[in-house]
């Protein structure tokens, strides 16, 4: 029998989960990316959705990995309030430790407040592209990544504000990974 190495310890260093929630996500790309390239049709991306599907790729790999941050630091705990953090947008102690820009990697309040304030950005970015597949022709890959995106919110604010269950917390995983899937698909022809 293969012994679990979660013995006595249970907690994983926020660093590791990070790096091993990027590398898979990496490794997921790679394998889509590939699967893109066997198809005998390939389509150059719309020149539309360029920008805003470039925007969002780049945030989305930031947001994963301070999400990683968030479960490996405990962070959910910091403040179970949406859409403020306690009584304020940005709560007190969000600067507390020296130098400054250690907070956004060891301050559970920091990296809540970042996950929360990168997730508005990439939501935003996200319907921007939404919006411009939607004009490019892509609807019903428009539709799936609004909602996959919503979904993906809706799942981060209600596993914040019930208190962080495990039961809830282990599907922000697969359901990022989802959004990403979705947007990889731009290069697929309509
Ligand atoms: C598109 C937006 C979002 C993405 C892609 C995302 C992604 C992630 C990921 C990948 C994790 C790590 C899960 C794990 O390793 O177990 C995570 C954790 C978490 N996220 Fe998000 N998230 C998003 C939005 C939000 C929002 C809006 C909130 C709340 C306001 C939120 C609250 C949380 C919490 C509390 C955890 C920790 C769960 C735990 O401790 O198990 N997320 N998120």
């Amino acid at each position: 029998m293969v012994a679990s190495g979660l013995v006595g310890r249970t907690d994983v260093s926020h660093y590791r989960l990070a790096v091993h929630l990027l590398m898979a996500l990496a490794i997921f790309s790679l394998v889509v990316w590939t699967a893109f390239d066997l198809r005998p049709a390939k389509a150059s991306m719309d020149t539309r959705l360029k920008i805003p599907s470039i925007v969002t790729l780049a945030l989305l790999p930031v947001q994963i990995g301070l999400g990683a941050f968030v479960a490996g630091l405990n962070a959910g705990f910091a403040f179970n309030t949406w859409p403020l953090m306690g009584d304020r947008f940005a709560p007190d102690g969000l600067w507390s430790l020296t130098p400054v820009w250690l907070n956004a990697l060891e301050n559970p309040i920091t990296v809540q407040f970042l996950h929360r304030s990168v997730a508005y950005a990439l939501f935003a970015a996200g319907m921007w592209a939404c919006a411009c597949a939607w004009r490019a022709g892509y609807r019903v890959r428009a539709c799936i990544l609004a909602a996959a995106l919503t979904g993906q919110v809706a799942l981060g604010v209600a596993t914040l504000v019930s208190g962080v269950p495990v039961w809830l917390g282990w599907r922000t995983r697969p359901a990022g990974c989802c959004c990403w899937r979705r947007h990889c698909g731009w290069r697929m022809p309509p």
